[in-house]
């Protein structure tokens, strides 16, 4: 049982690579289910409906967000029709959306969970308390249990992955942008990896244009940033999964950039 994530997708250039290669991904790999990191697509804030669609017209069964998932107002319109959407589950109990999902392939169900980090992030609600919460409610179900785990803090993010060791299918992170090259099943049959890395521009500063972002570290002062233009990559990883136990097998990383092309074998 093999699931295929994509990190965040920002802007025009993500989701150009998204139509370009996860057909491709999904043809060579032959996942049981996809899953995309969207909170960058729209322009790098947020996500709209249409953006949504064409994730799911492109091979996803499911999507993911976070911290920017409130960036573009027009989630606030669909997030309820959005049945297979997730925000991060530990926001406030009255935000809209769902923060865990279940996904029907065949016979099988897999749940998929997105969380968000508190560190050098906006105060939340406890990650790791409701991580636990859903687990024991999703376990009831299935033993396949995927988890985005979206922070800043790398320490945060091992913590979550040593505290859900075990207890689930994978636990990746996502939201720092850039692929880590960590992956690694812990003892207890969990997959890990710190970040995922992004899908969007290759040269920019985390998918922004340089120009803005150092005139920012320069002069401290607020600026406006905009998705940054040229060369794209695509960051990803595939978890292999024991189809009995919903224990790990095996995680690999996927990179895809002019640096590092994709080929077919
Ligand atoms: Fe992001
Ligand atoms: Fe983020």
């Amino acid at each position: 049982m093999k699931i295929l994530f994509i990190g965040d997708v920002v802007g025009s250039p993500g989701r150009k690579m998204i139509n370009e290669y996860l057909p491709r991904l999904k043809k060579k790999y032959r996942p049981t289910v996809t899953i995309v990191n969207g909170e960058n697509a729209a322009g790098g804030k947020g996500i709209t409906q249409k953006i949504y669609k064409s994730f799911l017209d492109a091979g996803a069964q499911a999507v993911t967000l976070g911290n920017h998932a409130w960036d573009n107002r027009e989630i606030f319109d669909f997030i309820d029709d959005a049945q297979a959407m997730i925000r991060p589950a530990n926001f406030p109990e009255k935000t809209p959306g769902n923060g865990s999902m279940i996904v029907k392939v065949n016979d099988l169900e897999v749940g998929i969970i997105n969380l968000q980090g508190r560190t050098f992030l906006p105060p939340i609600d406890c990650p790791f308390k409701k991580a636990d919460e859903l687990i024991s409610q999703l376990k009831k179900r299935t033993p396949f249990i995927f988890v985005d785990f979206h922070a800043e803090a790398t320490s945060e993010k091992q913590a979550m992955g040593w505290y859900l060791d075990g207890k689930v299918s994978a636990v990746v992170g996502t939201h720092t942008h850039t692929q880590t090259a960590d992956e690694r099943i812990l003892p207890s049959g969990t997959a890990y990896i710190t970040d995922v890395g992004m899908t969007g521009p290759y040269d920019g500063i985390l998918g922004v244009e340089r120009e803005a972002v150092l005139y920012k570290f320069l002069t401290s002062l607020p600026v406006r940033f905009e998705v940054t233009k040229g060369r794209e990559q695509l960051n990803g990883v595939l978890v292999d999964v024991d189809a009995k136990t919903g224990q790990a097998k095996s995680i690999k990383r996927i990179l895809i950039n002019e640096d590092h092309p994709y080929t077919e074998d």
